[in-house]
C-alpha cells in the first residue's frame, strides 16, 4: 500500500526514474518535482543525500531562510521502494502563495496517474496539514487541470475565486 514517507536516499533509484518520466511528459514536463532537484543530486549519490537533507531541513521552523520562503514539509508518496509522487505542505501563506500556489502542491509520476494516487495522497496529507495548524488549506490548480480540480473538489474544496489562470479552493483539513 502506498504511503507518504519522509524524503529518503533509500528511494534514490526510483526517484531518478520518476524525474526522467516527468521530463519526458509532454503535458507537464517541468513540475516543481523536477525543478526543485539540485542538478548534481541527479548524478552524485552524495549530492542526493545532501538534497534529501535540505528537503528535511526546509520543514524546520527554526532554520533561517529568505523571507519569501516559508517552512515546507515535503513528503514522498511511495509503495515500498517505488516512488509514485511527491507532495509539499507549505506551513503558511505569503501574498504570492495566497494568489498562486496555496498551501499544498502535489505531482504524480506519469506512469502512476489515473490510479487514484493523487486522491489518496491528498487524503493522507490533510490530517498532517491540520496537525501543522492549517485548519483550512488553500489549494490551487490551473483552469485547464481537470484531474487536479477533481482531486481538490473530492476533498470538499470550496471554490474561492480565480487568480489569473488559477482556480483557488479552500479545503477543510479536520480529520
Ligand atoms: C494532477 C495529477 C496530480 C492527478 O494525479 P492522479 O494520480 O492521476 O489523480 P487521480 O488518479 O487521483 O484522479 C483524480 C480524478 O481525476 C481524473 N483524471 C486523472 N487524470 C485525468 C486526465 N488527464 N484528464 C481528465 N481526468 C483525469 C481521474 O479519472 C479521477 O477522476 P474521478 O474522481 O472522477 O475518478 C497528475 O495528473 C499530475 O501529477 N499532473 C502533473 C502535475 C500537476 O498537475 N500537479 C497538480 C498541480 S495543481
Amino acid at each position: 500500500m502506498a504511503e507518504l514517507v519522509d524524503p529518503t536516499s533509500r528511494l534514490r533509484a526510483s526517484f531518478l526514474e520518476a524525474v526522467a518520466e516527468f521530463r519526458a511528459d509532454r503535458d507537464y514536463p517541468v513540475p516543481w518535482f523536477v525543478t526543485d532537484v539540485d542538478p548534481e543530486a541527479l548524478t552524485d549519490p552524495t549530492a542526493f543525500d545532501r538534497y534529501v537533507e535540505r528537503l528535511l531541513r526546509e520543514r524546520d521552523e527554526s532554520e533561517s531562510r529568505p523571507e519569501w520562503f516559508v517552512p515546507m514539509t515535503t513528503l514522498w508518496w511511495a509503495e515500498g521502494d517505488h516512488m509514485l509522487g511527491r507532495l509539499a505542505i507549505r506551513h503558511r501563506l505569503t501574498p504570492t502563495l495566497e494568489r498562486v500556489a496555496g498551501h499544498i502542491g502535489y505531482d504524480v509520476r506519469p506512469t502512476a496517474r489515473r490510479q487514484g494516487n493523487a486522491t489518496a495522497m491528498l487524503s493522507a496529507a490533510l490530517p498532517l496539514a491540520y496537525a501543522l495548524g492549517i485548519t483550512e488549506a488553500l489549494l490551487t490548480c490551473d483552469e485547464t487541470n481537470i484531474a487536479s480540480r477533481k482531486v481538490i473538489e473530492k476533498h470538499g474544496g470550496r471554490f474561492a475565486g480565480t487568480s489569473g489562470p488559477k482556480r483557488r479552493y479552500r479545503v477543510p483539513t479536520h480529520p
